[in-house]
C-alpha cells in the first residue's frame, strides 16, 4: 500500500451547507466511541427514574464535578433537575440490554432491574462498574440539549471489570492491542 492509496478523496463539507451537516453529523460523531452511563434519580413522587448518557463527561477535580447532556425532549432530564440529585451508573460489559432499556422512553425501565437506593435517593443498578452520586450544581440550555453539571457526594468503585463502550451505534467492549 501506498500513501495515495491512504488519501480521503471524500469533500469536506462546511457550515454553508445547513443540509449536508445535517446528514453527516450523526455519522462523522458516531466514529467518536464512548463509555456508556445510566443517570438515575428519585423523582419528586418518590420513584426511580433513569436514561442511558453517552455523553457523560469529568469536568473538575477540585471541586469534583461531573457531567453530561440530556436532549430537551427526555422525559427524565426534568424529573432529575427536580430533585436536583442524580446518580452516575457506570455500565460494565455485558450491560448492555441494560443500557438498551435505559435508551427506552415511555417504558417501565425499572421493569426486572435489580437495583439499591444510594444515600442520595437515586437507584444504584446492581452490577455497574461504578457509581457517583452527585447535587446538581449547575444547569444550562445549549442548543437542543441540556448540560447537567453535577458536584460528587459519594463514589463506590465495586468491582475492577471493563466498561461497556458506544461506538458507531454499537456497544462493544475493550479488547487489548496485542
Ligand atoms: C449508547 C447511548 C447513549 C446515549 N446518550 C445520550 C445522551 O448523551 N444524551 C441524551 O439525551 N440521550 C442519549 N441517549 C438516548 C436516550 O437514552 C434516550 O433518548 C432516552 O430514551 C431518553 O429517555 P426519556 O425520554 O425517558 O428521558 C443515548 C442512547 C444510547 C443507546
Amino acid at each position: 500500500m501506498t500513501t495515495d492509496d491512504l488519501v480521503d478523496t471524500r469533500h469536506p463539507i462546511d457550515a454553508t451547507d445547513a443540509v449536508g451537516i445535517a446528514g453527516s453529523f450523526r455519522e462523522a460523531l458516531s466514529h467518536f466511541c464512548s463509555g456508556v452511563v445510566v443517570i438515575t434519580a428519585e423523582d419528586a413522587d418518590g420513584e426511580p427514574t433513569g436514561m442511558t448518557v453517552g455523553s457523560f463527561t469529568s469536568i473538575s477535580l477540585d471541586p469534583p464535578l461531573v457531567g453530561f447532556f440530556a436532549g430537551s425532549s427526555s422525559t427524565t432530564l426534568p424529573r432529575v433537575l427536580a430533585t436536583g440529585r442524580f446518580s452516575v451508573n457506570v455500565l460494565a460489559e455485558g450491560q448492555d440490554l441494560l443500557a438498551r432499556s435505559f435508551a427506552r422512553s415511555g417504558t417501565d425501565k425499572f421493569a426486572g432491574v435489580s437495583w439499591t437506593r444510594s444515600a442520595n435517593g437515586a437507584p444504584r443498578l446492581d452490577g455497574a462498574h461504578a457509581w457517583i452520586d452527585c447535587d446538581i450544581d449547575d444547569h444550562r440550555v445549549i442548543g437542543d440539549h441540556e448540560l447537567v453539571v453535577g458536584r460528587v457526594s459519594a463514589l463506590i468503585v465495586p468491582a475492577p471489570t471493563d466498561p461497556l463502550v458506544f461506538h458507531r451505534s454499537m456497544f462493544r467492549t475493550l479488547g487489548p492491542l496485542s
